[in-house]
């Protein structure tokens, strides 16, 4: 894919482009592209992907205004665009999926529309946080397509809103800040999917770097870009455990109270409180732990960051097996199946270390493993139960893609 040049302005379209090569690298864009053209018998004129991310270290952190260390992976969701024909209407194609569905856009799409767990509440939402900015939509049939897994924690909706965002944003000529975007696709996200979300996730989507994971701020929204090892020193895996449960269940925004009722007990907020404290302030055991969690994985993150950029590995992976073992004993977000695969992974001789990645409750564990062992590590992994494991690179994040440069 297309590198981002020196001073090119990342907001100017159409000027990033993805290479002629892109199709190969990018199921999702040539799926999306062909359901454009079966589903509404049109060609491509807008076009924009957004990657999944894998989060390193840093989870259960964001909505706290923590710390995080994620990475934009080679997986995309896809979103493509043309002049539609009615008024106020937009068609959108979901086309892995053999969907379609019109929306009306006039008056101004509110929540509520589509059921929160359907996919066209996350197209509502973007097109209705458009509207709030005065956007003129104009007629539009969309395509999307995925490759980023879906509900196995790599953030395949911030995929879908970022880049749905970004096709807009062309569509409406109303070129948008990434952190911007990012915000953006997360109000959406909390008013019509019904998911209370940190803000790592459309961050990543939006702001990824190749060959970096993202030291992110989330009070301060301060973004740090950290190098990540060379390759042939260590590989970033993730382990799919195969199982799915949705973020709108319940269990995602119980442990977001529990964080924000410990971080307003402790006047506010977590960045200065020791554990002495935590343990001091008397706080019910699901809150105390809450707290006890995110400052220990604020300091890992810090810590994890300064391992990366010293280029110690070995550290890097013993931070990652702590995390693992806070997100388990004190958030209580683990289960079985993650358990047993980062067991697994620990086993395998060259792993330097494995977590849950992601918000937890299944989905994905990530491994930082030595090249040598990553044919070890998946054999043992599948043995496992995992129903998938592949290597991942860190990529650049959201960009609109030049029709010309589509090869379908
Ligand atoms: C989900 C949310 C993020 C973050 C993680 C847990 O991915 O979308 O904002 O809270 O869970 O770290």
């Amino acid at each position: 894919m297309g590198g981002r040049t020196p001073g090119q302005d990342r907001h100017a379209y159409p000027d990033r482009t993805f290479s002629k090569g892109l199709s190969g690298s990018c199921p999702a864009l040539g799926r999306a592209c062909q359901a454009l053209r079966d589903m509404f018998g049109r060609a491509p004129r807008f076009a924009a992907v957004a990657p999944g991310r894998v989060n390193l270290m840093g989870d259960h952190t964001d909505y706290v205004g923590g710390l995080v260390l994620p990475m934009a992976i080679d997986r995309w969701c896809a979103a493509v665009g043309a002049a539609g024909t009615r008024r106020g209407r937009m068609r959108v194609a979901a086309a892995d999926l053999g969907q379609t569905l019109e929306l009306r856009t006039t008056p101004p799409m509110s929540p509520g529309t589509l059921p929160a767990g359907h996919w066209g509440a996350y197209v509502a939402g973007i097109v209705a946080r458009f509207q709030s900015r005065r956007a003129v939509l104009p007629p539009l049939d969309v395509a999307v397509a995925t490759d980023v897994p879906i509900g196995a924690g790599l953030a395949s909706s911030a995929a879908m809103e970022v880049a749905l965002a970004v096709l807009l944003e062309q569509a409406c000529a109303l070129p948008l800040d990434p952190i911007e975007r990012a915000r953006l696709c997360q109000q959406a996200e909390w008013e019509f999917a019904g998911v209370p979300c940190g803000i790592m996730d459309q961050l990543t989507a939006a702001l990824g770097r190749a060959g970096h994971a993202l030291l992110i701020d989330c009070a301060r929204l301060a973004v740090e870009f950290v190098p990540l090892p060379d390759p042939g020193q260590a590989v970033v895996v993730v382990g799919d455990s195969g199982v799915r449960r949705s973020l709108a269940e319940g269990e995602y925004a119980r442990r977001r109270r529990a964080c924000e009722a410990a971080a307003r007990a402790l006047g506010g907020c977590l960045h200065a409180i020791t554990e002495a404290q935590v343990q001091a302030a008397g706080l019910p055991p699901v809150q105390r732990d809450a707290a006890r969690h995110v400052i220990g994985e604020n300091a890992r993150v810090r810590a994890g960051a300064d391992a990366l950029r010293a280029g110690d590995v070995a550290r890097f992976g013993s931070l990652m097996f702590e995390s693992h073992a806070s997100l388990c004993d004190l958030m209580g977000v683990s289960c079985d199946a993650l358990d047993r695969l980062v067991a697994a992974a620990r086993q395998v001789a060259g792993v330097w270390g494995a977590r849950l990645t992601g918000a937890g409750f299944g989905g994905c564990i990530v491994a930082l493993v030595h090249p040598d062992a990553l044919p070890g590590l998946v054999r043992d992994l599948q043995a496992g139960g995992c129903v998938g494991v592949y290597a991942v690179r860190a990529v650049e994040g959201a960009t609109a893609v030049h029709p010309c440069s589509m090869t379908t």
